[in-house]
Parts: structure tokens; C-alpha cells; sequence
């Protein structure tokens, strides 16, 4: 068992879901230091609860994974035996826009992160690394991504984690840093910031606000509720193999326009209805295309399923009724991070 495992990118969404998940829901008896710049994404908001209830078991480091001697330095001090790697910038839109922060933080933060690996390479048991199904690029209409899927990434965002994790392999291969892998499809659940396609429909529908449907919207993800993909990860941070990679899927393909088709459906359900009287969907307005828009992702998830007996437990008819349910009980969160409430929050408890 891990006594003292770093979490990269902890206030981020992932992160976050899976911190709470490790200490409330895992026999897990060490400690998690978290350690994460608090960009735009990362809300320290999300853990206030945890870090009252656990004390000295959850502590949170604002640090940057760029910052190499920081970052040893960090590992020093918490004894460090273990790091699961979240951190990132993670939305494309953002990198079509401006790659360099995910040039920083996705290639040369992972590498920092690796070099500290090696360094303390006697104490350090484990690294793993989260990444994305977006490395192999885009499907036609048919195929699975596996994990011997040759990478193909087509965005500064893709292209980046691609790169972060050819480095995690030669680290493994090279230095013997004892890495996993995981690659993931879309994620959604609660404390997503509400750039991404789920959160941003349940908050605009719930305003009454547009629904901004890139293209045709007939692009496919495979969509996974967060908590699944928390026990896949920490389910490979204990049983898989040092060297491997697992493909971490919802084996729940939907084009966009039915995503957003069922988010309308559902807050019609549960909120007041619009002032025209009309349903949700009529809130849904195409607009243009990403640039180099992915037209379909996929994952074949049956090596995690037979290797390590995790497969998806929540359907998206559940997950998403949780979302939104969570959403609808949460807008003080989300007027928060779009606030930027919450940034003077940090600046009074953290910098
Ligand atoms: P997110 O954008 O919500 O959170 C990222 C977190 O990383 C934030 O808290 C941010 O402050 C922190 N961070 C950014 N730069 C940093 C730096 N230089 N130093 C320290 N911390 C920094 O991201 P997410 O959606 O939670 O994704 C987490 C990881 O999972 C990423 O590596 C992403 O590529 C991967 N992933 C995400 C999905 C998805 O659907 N969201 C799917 C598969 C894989
Ligand atoms: O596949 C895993 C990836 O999923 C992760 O690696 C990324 O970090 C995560 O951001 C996510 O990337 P996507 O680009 O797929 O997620 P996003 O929520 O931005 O978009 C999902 C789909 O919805 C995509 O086809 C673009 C479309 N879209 C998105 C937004 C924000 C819209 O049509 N309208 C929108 O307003």
C-alpha cells in the first residue's frame, strides 16, 4: 500500500473526483498531497470539505510541475512513495487557440515530473500517468481504438498529451521508472468546469441560454461517468503492470446533438419551464466547426476488463441524470469558477 502518494492537478475535475473518491471510498490509510498551480481550472473550492475532514492525511501544495527543484523538492519533504499524474490543460478549444501553456505544462511538466521520478527512483514505487484516447485520433464509422493503436493526434491539445506519453514510455524503458498508463475517453460528472460540452448544456439550458453545437454535431465520443474512470485508475495503480497501458472507456458511444438532446430532456424534467413555453431543444443552435474537429472516438476497453475485472458501472441514462441532478443542487460552484469568485478565495487561503 502507498503511504504518501502525490496527485498532480488535484483541484482539477478529474483530480478532484478522484481524491474524494480514494479517501472516502478506498481502504486507503496514507496520505495525498496535492499538488496543483490553481490555474483557471483548478478550484480549491471542490476539496474544502475534505481538506477539514482528513487534516494531516490531504495536504495541498500550489506548485508548479514545471518548476523541476520544486517539484523534487516536494517529493523531499512528503516522503514520497508514490504519484498519479493529472495536470494538464485540457481542453482543445483552448489549445487551438493558444498552444503554448499545453506545450508547458502537458510535455515539459511530465518531463519534470518523470526526471523526479527517476531521481528518488529507490523510494518512488509507482507513477502513473492520465492520459487521453484522443492520441490515436479519429475514427471512421467503425473501429474501436486499442491500445496497440498506432498514436495519430490531429490537436496542439492531443498532440501534446501524445507526446508527454512517448516520454512516460522511454522513462520506463530507458530508466526503469516503474509507470501505468491509462488512455481515457470523455469524462463527465460533477465539478467539470463548464467549458466542456456537458456542464456547459446543463448550465445554458438551465439559464435558458444558447446551446452551441459545433458542425453537424453528428461528432461521437464515448462518454464515461468520472467516478468510473477513478476506480479504473486507482484498479491500475494496484494491479496493473508496471510498463502497461489500459484503455478506459464508457462503451457508450452518442453523437453530440443526442448528448445535448438528452441534457434538454432532463432539465426540462427537473427545472421551471422556459418562458416560451417550448422544450430545451429549441435553445439548440449549430455554430461553426472546431478547426481539425474529431469526427468519432472509441475505446475498446476489454484489456482492463479481462486483466484487472474493471468495466463501467454507471450507463449514461444514470450518470447523466446524476450530472444534472448535481449541477441543479451545485450552482453555487458554477457561479463561482465563472465568477472568479473563486480566484479571490484562493488569494485569501493560498498565495
Ligand atoms: P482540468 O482542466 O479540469 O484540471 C487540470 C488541473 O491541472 C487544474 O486543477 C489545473 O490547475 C492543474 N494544472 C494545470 N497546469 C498545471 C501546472 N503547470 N502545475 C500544476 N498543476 C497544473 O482537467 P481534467 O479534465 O480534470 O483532466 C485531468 C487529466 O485527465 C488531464 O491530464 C487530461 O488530459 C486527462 N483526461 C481528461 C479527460 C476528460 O474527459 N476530462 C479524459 C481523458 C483524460
Ligand atoms: O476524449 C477525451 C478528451 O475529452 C479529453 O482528453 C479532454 O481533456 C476533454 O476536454 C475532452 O475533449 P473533447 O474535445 O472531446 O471535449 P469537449 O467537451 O470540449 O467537446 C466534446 C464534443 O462536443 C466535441 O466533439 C466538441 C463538441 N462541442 C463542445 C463544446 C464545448 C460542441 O459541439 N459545442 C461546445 O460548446
Amino acid at each position: 500500500m502507498y503511504q504518501n502518494l502525490i496527485v498532480t492537478g488535484g483541484c482539477g475535475f478529474i483530480g478532484t473526483n478522484f481524491i474524494r473518491y480514494v479517501l472516502e471510498e478506498t481502504d486507503f490509510s496514507g496520505r495525498i498531497i496535492n499538488v496543483d498551480i490553481l490555474t483557471y481550472a483548478g478550484n480549491p473550492l471542490s476539496l474544502a470539505d475534505i481538506a477539514d475532514k482528513y487534516g494531516d492525511r490531504y495536504v495541498f501544495v500550489k506548485a508548479d510541475i514545471c518548476d523541476y527543484k520544486e517539484m523534487l523538492s516536494v517529493v523531499e519533504q512528503y516522503d514520497v512513495d508514490s504519484i498519479c499524474h493529472f495536470a494538464a490543460e485540457s481542453h482543445v478549444d483552448r489549445s487551438i487557440l493558444h498552444p503554448d501553456d499545453f506545450i508547458n505544462t502537458n510535455i515539459i511538466g511530465t518531463y519534470n515530473l518523470l526526471k523526479v521520478a527517476y531521481e528518488k527512483i529507490e523510494t518512488i514505487k509507482r507513477f502513473h500517468h492520465v492520459s487521453t484516447d484522443e492520441v490515436f485520433g479519429s475514427l471512421g464509422a467503425e473501429g474501436l481504438f486499442r491500445e496497440d493503436t498506432p498514436y495519430a493526434p490531429n490537436s496542439p491539445y492531443s498532440a501534446s498529451k501524445a507526446s508527454s506519453d512517448h516520454l512516460v514510455r522511454a522513462y520506463c524503458e530507458t530508466f526503469g521508472v516503474p509507470v501505468t498508463m491509462s488512455n481515457c475517453s470523455n469524462n463527465y460528472g460533477p465539478y467539470q468546469f463548464p467549458e466542456k460540452l456537458v456542464p456547459l448544456m446543463i448550465l445554458n439550458a438551465l439559464e435558458g441560454k444558447a446551446l452551441p453545437v459545433y458542425g453537424d454535431g453528428q461528432n461521437v465520443r464515448d462518454w464515461l461517468f468520472v467516478k468510473d474512470h477513478c476506480i479504473a485508475i486507482w484498479e491500475i495503480m494496484f494491479s496493473g503492470v508496471v510498463g502497461e497501458t489500459y484503455n478506459v472507456g464508457g462503451r457508450n458511444e452518442m453523437k453530440n446533438l443526442d448528448v445535448v438532446k438528452v441534457i434538454c430532456n432532463l432539465v426540462d424534467e427537473v427545472a421551471e419551464p422556459l418562458a416560451s413555453g417550448e422544450s430545451r431543444e429549441s435553445l439548440i443552435s449549430f455554430v461553426k466547426d472546431r478547426l481539425g474537429h474529431d469526427r468519432r472516438y472509441a475505446i475498446d476497453c476489454n484489456k482492463i476488463d479481462a486483466e484487472l475485472g474493471w468495466t463501467p458501472s454507471e450507463s449514461f441514462e444514470t450518470g447523466i441524470r446524476k450530472t444534472v441532478k448535481w449541477y441543479l443542487s451545485n450552482m453555487d460552484w458554477s457561479e463561482s469558477v465563472r465568477t472568479g469568485e473563486y480566484q479571490n478565495w484562493i488569494k485569501e487561503n493560498y498565495l
